[in-house]
């Protein structure tokens, strides 16, 4: 089963890939595209009967994947996720962390935001990815071999206000990318991040004014067209796959031109 000498550099054939947040939105585009391409795709989502109806969809196209409901702020159900993954498939090459908790959060003042949901976005997309990395890298560790991506954001270089938060929480996620790389470097794991620009996914389209919508991509894009998910896939790809194995710790900016990283 396993192909771990793949062919091409960008081979994902046979490798298990956990997508966090892979039920819905641009995660769900990564399930779909991962599998097409060969990989064995768990996808750990809190959204479970989204994630569930996900696998069953992809096994049906004669794709690989399963669902496993998980919280990843939660160390049991993080746990959980990765020894699913090792019970159907026997292994993890790469885990991306792109469950966050975004399109849900209202669009408001910094000294609006209720201290409960400051609290409960920083336990999701910041010990949430701890958590997932924490239960993911010694099995890869075991391996010699691993990759982990990180999803944070354009917002962090933009400064983009009225989600302080989440802004807040994506600057962690790329200072966690990068020190975490250098902790797990003898391990031969490696550690990136992708930054998106504001993307069309179907959460985002349906919490977003059309004006926002307009206004990310008629200022300053050299490609001056809305970003969709799939746009995010081919960095994805690259990053997953052996073509990255001696880059560490970086940051991919995927958002048609405007933010230049
Ligand atoms: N869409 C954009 O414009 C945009 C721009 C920059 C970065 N991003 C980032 O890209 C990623 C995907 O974005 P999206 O538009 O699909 O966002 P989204 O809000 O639609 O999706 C987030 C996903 O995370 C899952 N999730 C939320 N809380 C969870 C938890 N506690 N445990 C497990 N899963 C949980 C949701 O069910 C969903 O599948 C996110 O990390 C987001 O921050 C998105």
């Amino acid at each position: 089963m396993t192909a771990d000498h793949a062919s091409s550099p960008f081979d994902l054939q046979d490798r298990v890939v956990i997508v966090t947040g892979g039920a819905v939105g641009i995660g769900k585009i990564y399930s779909e595209r991962l599998a097409e391409l060969g990989a064995h795709v768990v996808i750990a989502d809190i959204a479970a009967d989204a994630g569930d109806a996900l696998a069953k969809s992809i096994v049906s196209n004669r794709g690989s994947a399963i669902s496993v409901a998980t919280d990843i702020a939660d160390p049991i159900a993080t746990d959980a996720m990765a020894e699913a993954a090792l019970k159907a498939f026997g292994k993890i090459d790469a885990l991306v962390n792109n469950a966050s908790l975004m399109s849900t959060l209202p669009r408001r003042s910094w000294l609006e935001i209720p201290l409960e949901e400051w609290d409960r976005v920083m336990q999701v997309n910041l010990r949430g990815l701890f958590l997932c990395c924490r239960s993911v890298v010694p099995h890869m560790k075991a391996r010699k071999k691993g990759k982990i991506v990180n999803i944070a954001s354009t917002r962090v270089f933009e400064g983009t206000p009225n989600r302080l938060h989440y802004t807040t929480s994506k600057g962690g996620v790329l200072a966690f990318t990068r020190a975490l790389a250098r902790e797990v470097g003898e391990d031969n794991i490696t550690v990136n991040c992708i930054a998106p620009g504001l993307t069309l996914s179907e959460t985002q389209l349906a919490s977003s004014s059309q004006s926002y919508l307009a206004n990310s991509y008629d200022q300053g894009r050299a490609f001056v067209r809305p970003q969709v998910p799939a746009d995010l896939v081919g960095a994805l790809l690259f990053l997953l796959t052996d073509a990255s194995d001696f880059m560490t710790g970086q940051t991919l900016v995927v958002d048609g031109g405007r933010v230049m990283h």
